[in-house]
């Protein structure tokens, strides 16, 4: 008994309390995940050199997950996703598109397909998938950075859609690293909310 006291001191009923909040239970009752607004605050565009960690199967996967679990227009899911760890296509990788590569990298990739409204909603698609991924690799502590302006040299663009063997009905939009940083930054100060708000009419 005395050693059951012992081992519930403050710091062990804190942890599991903290534990306890992070539950999906919890979650679901409070609707608020406790690590949210970190995270949202905390994300930054990472243009820095990596570190040699590669990034675990089960982080990056958790991490392309949150992606497939973005919105889509119609609920017609357009994304999909090249999970990148070959050493070589990583090099090739950073030597088409000249850019820091981390060992992991994730291609989004989108399909064409029509939904039942006609409405192209491919490019919103994919960014909300980008950002969820953003959101998910920030939250496990990965530095990234979307890179889609480099795929724009229609060169690079070629090269990237050989270098991963795309047929022609793929488009490839971005490309997003999943490492540590090598030197870490941190995020720009936004604007104000007053700056950039205004109440009921413009
Ligand atoms: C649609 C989109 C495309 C982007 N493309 C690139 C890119 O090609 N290269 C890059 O370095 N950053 C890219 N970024 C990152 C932005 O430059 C970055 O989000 C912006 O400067 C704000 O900085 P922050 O993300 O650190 O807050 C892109 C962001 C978005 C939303």
């Amino acid at each position: 008994m005395q050693l059951l006291t012992e081992l519930l001191n403050e710091d062990i009923i804190l942890r599991v309390i903290w534990d306890l909040l992070h539950t999906h239970t919890i979650l679901c009752i409070t609707g608020v995940p406790m690590d949210f607004f970190d995270t949202v605050f905390n994300r930054y565009a990472y243009r820095g050199k990596y570190t040699d960690e590669v990034a675990s199967f089960d982080d990056v996967k958790q991490i392309i997950q949150a992606g497939i679990a973005a919105p889509t227009g119609a609920n017609v899911r357009t994304t999909s996703y090249i999970f990148v760890t070959d050493k070589d296509l990583i090099q090739r990788l950073h030597e088409i598109s000249k850019k820091n590569v981390a060992p992991v990298v994730i291609i989004l990739l989108s399909e064409n397909i029509p939904n039942k409204m006609g409405r192209d909603c491919i490019e919103a698609n994919f960014i909300m998938a980008a950002e969820n991924i953003w959101l998910a690799a920030t939250a496990l502590g990965y530095a990234t950075v979307l890179n889609d302006g480099v795929l724009r040299n229609k060169e690079v663009h070629q090269q990237v859609r050989e270098l991963f063997n795309l047929p022609e009905h793929i488009a490839v939009h971005d490309f997003i690293s999943i490492g540590r940083a090598e030197s870490p930054s941190h995020p720009q100060k936004k604007q104000d909310f007053d700056e950039m708000v205004v109440y009921n009419k413009f």
